[in-house]
């Protein structure tokens, strides 16, 4: 059985454990590319030889060339620098625009028919960059984070309720950022409001470390930033595109008019499949959710603004 080609660009530690999980699912051939030179080439290699023991079949090669994106289905953009402690997402935007807009260049050139996801911080203004810069339609390129934070939600009222964590369900919309939109309603378990099985006011403590579970995690580590949960959400988001399976996520996507926003990449519920992004899902807010919603926008298009080059996003 041929596999779909997925190319994986940036083989630090979220671009590698993308790769492997891509692998041990089974989803994908996997072009890991690096401009370091043997980086990716040696952690290629390294996963191929889990295979045998793994039993995936998928091929797993890596390259400092991006000609090698030619042919592939999908194009994964982890490349950029990771925040160091006490920076916010948003200190990363010039150093990360200088990557990442000339990796979408070539992206175009090379992978045209490609979809794209960007994973590289601050995340929301990345995908405009992205967009702009591939030119490809706003179905093709979309960003992960909605389901990494909605994750980290799901995994704080787990261990908080000592319940399986599949078991809990949560969504967040909005910014990758300190404008993350916590949707209450969503939050259950098995089906049943969280809200019920907490005393007043805690959830509002399990929101608060959820939206804080980066920040968290690059303090404890001192070094770099997440990365097995943020590899496990573009893997989610790569399954249901290669799979075609319809699922609705929490997806940067670029707004043309849903939720009152254009012009601008922010988190919403979206239909995924062989596409990428078939339908921005329209779901009930309350009247604070939605204007939380229209102001994490506002913040992203102030700087989508600060970009090097004019952003006409998503006017395919
Ligand atoms: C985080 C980084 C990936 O949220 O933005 O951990």
């Amino acid at each position: 059985m041929s596999l779909p080609k997925v190319s994986v660009i940036g083989a630090g530690q979220v671009g590698a454990t993308t790769a492997h999980l891509l692998a041990l699912k089974g989803l994908a051939d996997i072009t890991l590319i690096d401009i370091v030179e043997g980086l990716a080439q040696g952690k290629a290699l390294d996963l191929m030889h889990s295979a045998p023991v793994e039993a995936f079949a998928g091929r797993v090669v890596g390259t400092a060339d991006f000609g090698a994106l030619s042919g592939s289905r999908l194009v994964i953009i982890t490349a950029g620098l990771a925040r160091k402690p006490g920076m916010s997402r948003d200190d990363l935007l010039a150093a990360n625009a200088s990557i990442v807009g000339p990796i979408a260049e070539r992206i175009a050139s090379s992978a045209p028919q490609a979809a794209v996801i960007v994973v590289t911080n601050p995340l929301d203004v990345m995908v405009a960059l992205a967009l702009q810069r591939t030119g490809f339609p706003r179905q093709r390129v979309m960003g992960m984070a909605g389901v990494l934070d909605s994750a980290r939600l799901r995994a704080v009222v787990a261990m908080r309720l000592d319940v399986p964590p599949a078991d809990v369900q949560a969504m967040i919309l909005g910014s990758h950022g300190d404008l993350m939109v916590a949707l209450r309603d969503s939050i259950t378990v098995k089906g049943k409001p969280a809200a019920g099985m907490l005393p007043p006011g805690e959830l509002d403590q399990l929101i608060e470390r959820a939206k804080n579970g980066g920040a968290e995690i690059v303090s404890l580590l001192k070094t770099g930033s997440a990365f097995y949960a943020p590899a496990s959400g573009v893997v989610e988001m790569a399954s249901a595109i290669l799979r075609n399976t319809h699922a609705v996520l929490p997806v940067c996507a670029a707004l043309q008019g849903e939720y009152g926003l254009r012009d601008v990449c922010i988190g919403v519920p979206a239909q995924l499949g062989s596409p990428g992004i078939e339908r921005v899902v329209e779901q009930p807010l309350s009247p604070q959710e939605r204007e939380a919603l229209a102001s994490a926008a506002r913040q992203v298009q102030e700087m989508i603004a600060k970009l090097p080059a004019a952003p006409t996003v998503g006017t395919r």
